[in-house]
């Protein structure tokens, strides 16, 4: 099939590079002319392991270009995906800005008809007013569908590969089915539905997820208070199969560029129809304070941070990415800042990422030695490989007095006992 893909950010450019890999002819539109050089180059402009090396493969193949350029990007296709992003507007709902433009651009380039898929997060409703601002546009017909998207940022072209499920809302048959043989070749099983549905299933599922993260949180405080330990008590919750046993990992609370957006969204669209979804409002509560946890347990055993040398490991919002939007690290270090305490950061790829974003008084470690070396205190906030095998006795010989706040669990507390350091982590007994 010949398919256009609108915006190449991680959804865009990963459902892009996974479609030209199973056999379709994929152009990738993107107004960024700087992105499009470097993708028509080979090179991901982002961190998302397993990509370069399957867009290399299919540029070289013939089966993926890149362009800004709609009357080319549009001008052979039979099914649009939009991928543009849909970030926060201040009052937590979604901002269609660049969707609205993206939408024009089809609309005035179109010359036969199109399926018009929607991949982007977007408020139930949206796609029926996608429908009637194309029509504002174009008298060439075509079909809305929406398909939303369940990649997760560090493991994206995994999850294209071995979805549980795709999720495609049409009010008509032949377009759905059309989509999902499109999809065929990726043996995952195809869920279809109407348009309103597929559209609150994307957010119900963040949203459900958000809450799974929450609550575990939340047992993980207080088995802090009763002496319990939230690693085998979640543990024994995920053996129920009605539980299960993902998204119970107790931490430093969940950020990135969807859970957070999502939920605020979610709670959003609920007071649109005088509808107080209270139970989300929490979910959003106990994430902001969760964050701050960490910070508090470290005054409560340094007293003041004025001057202290705070070590922080990891500062993406979670492994294998450096996307730094609504990492726990940003709110975590500034307020260490504000303290007056010094930050030497590290992170095995976020950190050009991160000095966007983090303040200019934040100091940058080559590695994990030379950010922990002299430490007062270290802070673990990211859980990447090479920070949990980073052998703990390496606190003991490098730190003042090795003093662990793991914001991530990332050591077994017979671990941490054995290495002899004064370990502190979220939910599980103190190591001294
Ligand atoms: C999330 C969803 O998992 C995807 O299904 C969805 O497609 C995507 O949002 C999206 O809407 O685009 P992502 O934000 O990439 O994916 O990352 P997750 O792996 O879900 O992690 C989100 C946050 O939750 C991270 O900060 C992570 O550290 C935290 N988390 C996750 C926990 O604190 N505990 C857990 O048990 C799991």
């Amino acid at each position: 099939m010949k398919i256009s893909v609108v915006g190449t950010g991680y959804v865009g450019l990963v459902t892009g590079v996974t479609l030209s890999e199973i056999g379709h002819q994929v152009i990738c539109l993107d107004v960024d002319t700087l992105k499009i050089k470097m993708l028509r180059n080979g090179q991901s402009p982002i961190y998302e392991p397993g990509l370069e090396d399957l867009l290399r493969k299919n540029i070289n193949d013939g089966n993926i270009w890149f362009t800004s350029s709609s009357t080319q990007a549009f001008a052979d296709s039979e099914v649009i995906f939009i991928a543009v992003g849909t970030p926060a507007n201040h009052d937590g709902t979604a901002n269609l800005f660049y969707l609205e433009q993206a939408v024009i651009e089809i609309a005035k380039n179109i010359k036969k008809r199109q399926i018009i898929v929607t991949k982007s997060t977007v408020p139930v409703g949206t796609n029926q007013y996608i429908k009637k601002l194309i029509e504002k546009y174009t008298t060439v017909e075509f079909d809305i569908v929406s398909n939303p998207e369940f990649l997760r940022e560090g493991s994206a072209i995994y999850d294209m590969f071995h979805g549980d499920r795709i999720v495609i809302g049409s009010e008509l048959d032949e377009a759905a089915a059309i989509i999902g043989q499109l999809y065929k070749p990726l043996k995952i099983p195809i869920y279809k539905t109407d348009i309103r549905s597929a559209e609150m299933i994307k957010y119900a599922s963040n949203a459900f997820l958000a809450t799974k993260i929450s609550f575990i949180n939340e047992i993980a405080n207080l088995c802090d208070k009763v002496g319990a330990n939230v690693e085998a008590v979640s543990y024994g919750m995920g053996l129920d199969q009605r539980i299960g046993n993902q998204f119970l990992q107790a931490g430093i609370g969940y950020g990135g560029s969807c859970f957070p957006k999502d939920t605020k969204a979610l709670v959003q669209l609920a007071g649109n129809v005088k509808h107080e979804f209270e139970l989300l409002k929490a979910v959003i509560d106990v994430n902001n304070k969760q964050q701050m946890l960490l910070v508090e347990k470290v005054k409560k055993r340094i007293t003041s941070l004025l001057h202290k040398n705070i070590a922080v490991l990891g500062l993406s919002f979670k492994p294998n990415t450096d996307d730094m939007r609504e990492a726990a690290s940003l709110v975590i270090i500034e307020e260490l800042v504000k303290q007056g305490a010094t930050v030497i950061a590290y992170d095995p790829v976020a950190i050009d990422e991160a000095k966007k974003y983090l303040p200019t008084e934040v100091v940058y470690a080559k590695s994990i030695e030379t950010a922990i070396i002299d430490a007062d205190v270290v802070l673990i906030l990211t859980e990447w490989e090479e920070i949990k095998s980073f052998n703990l006795h390496q606190y003991k010989a490098l730190m003042k007095k090795a003093v662990i706040f793991d914001g991530r669990n990332c050591y077994s507390l017979p671990e941490a006992e054995r290495a002899g350091v004064e370990y502190y982590s979220v939910g599980r007994p103190l190591v001294m």
